[in-house]
């Protein structure tokens, strides 16, 4: 993807915060710096699979994040409960043809009425010995997307993009740590509090992305409903202690379970992936959100992969300022990776 251009604030509102990022790119290979980062915790039950249940929260939340700002276009990050991703073949065309074809295509593969979504659509790979070619194709609920848009406009913000977990991670990921080479494969798992996305780069690009409706409120509910205490004292104790380092020892044997659960599903997905990719093995897994903190998930997702399994570390996209405060930013790294994803996107883009 060429692309031109300032770039756009990066607004992640995800189920349990909202995460901003602006970063301002040096022209002529210069560098890229990260100016802004910006945080809001939301009240519980904001946001519930997907759908925005209190949206005055998410507008004031938004309001406070761009008090006094001067830059409003930004990138929003649609949740993936609103969104299809299919990867289909079709013969090799010009992008002319393709995207002439492309909405005959989205009504045999996506279940939708087509005038309900918005379609959007990326060539992965051209097989010209095949006379073939990959193109993903994505389809978003124009209901969702609109409300969403709609939220940010409430807080006087224009929206010139959206994407989603997946490619935004891949975005910081290609941009800090390099393109994969066509012999690799590499993992990028997204966990946040109620969403996990898998994304499997091989052969340079996206060749498998799943959405698991799961994250690390499951830890946060069961040691509420096991210890029989309130979320606020259970997220405390998940993030290590109450301050003092004071943790119930059933705490630890909690997390355990929920996390091998989740560590199943992952790999479940993994398995899936590797049974029909030939003889693909995985190179390693790269793991972002906020649950990427919980140390007992790398462990058990490393156990049953067999591979690296490291916390992605999304400044190496871009370098923080010294203007940020660094212990804003602390313990919330592998939390701003979708935030400084859309960060990277420009004002004006060109689809190559
Ligand atoms: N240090 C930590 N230790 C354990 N868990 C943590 C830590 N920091 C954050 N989390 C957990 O990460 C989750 C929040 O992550 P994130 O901000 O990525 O989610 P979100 O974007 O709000 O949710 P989603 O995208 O799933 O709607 C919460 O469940 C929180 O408890
Ligand atoms: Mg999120």
């Amino acid at each position: 993807m060429a692309s031109e251009g300032k770039n756009l604030v990066g607004v992640d509102i995800g189920s349990t915060s909202i995460k901003v990022c602006e970063v301002v790119e040096a022209r002529r290979g210069g560098g890229r710096k990260l100016v802004r980062f910006g945080f809001h915790p939301l009240p519980p039950e904001t946001i519930v699979d997907g759908s925005v249940m209190n949206s005055g929260a998410v507008v004031e939340g938004l309001e406070r994040l761009f008090h006094k700002q001067k830059r409003r276009n930004v990138a929003l990050r649609a949740s993936g409960h609103s969104v299809i991703i299919k990867k289909i073949s079709m013969p090799l065309m010009t992008p002319a043809e393709l995207q002439e074809q492309i909405g005959w295509e989205a009504e045999q593969h996506i279940p939708f009425d087509l005038a309900e979504v918005y379609i959007d659509h990326q060539v992965l790979q051209r097989k010209e010995m095949e006379g073939q070619m990959e193109v993903l194709l994505v389809a978003a609920k124009k209901e969702e997307i609109n409300d969403l848009t709609n939220l940010a406009a409430e807080a006087r913000l224009k929206t010139l993009c959206v994407d989603l977990d997946a490619f935004t991670v891949q975005n910081v990921f290609e941009t800090g740590y390099g393109v994969p080479t066509p012999e690799e494969t590499v993992v990028l798992i997204h966990v946040g509090a109620s969403l996990t996305t898998v994304n499997i780069l091989a052969g340079g690009t996206t060749s498998f992305t799943r959405d698991i409706a799961n994250g690390g409120n499951a830890i946060t509910e069961d040691i509420q409903r096991q210890l029989g205490i309130g979320r606020e004292e259970a997220e405390a104790y998940k993030h290590g202690g109450d301050g003092r380092g004071i943790v119930p020892r059933e705490v630890p044997e909690i997390i355990n379970q929920v996390v091998e659960q989740l560590a199943g599903e992952v790999q479940r997905s993994l398995d899936f992936y590797l049974a029909t990719s030939g003889d693909r093995q995985l190179s390693r897994i790269l793991v972002s959100g906020g649950t990427a903190n919980v140390r007992a998930l790398l462990d058990a997702i490393r156990t049953r992969a067999g591979v690296p399994v490291d916390v992605l570390d999304p400044l190496r996209a871009a370098t923080p300022d010294t203007k940020i405060d660094p212990m804003e930013f602390q313990g919330r790294a592998a939390q701003a990776a979708v935030a400084l994803g859309l960060s990277l996107r420009k004002e004006r883009e060109r689809n190559e």
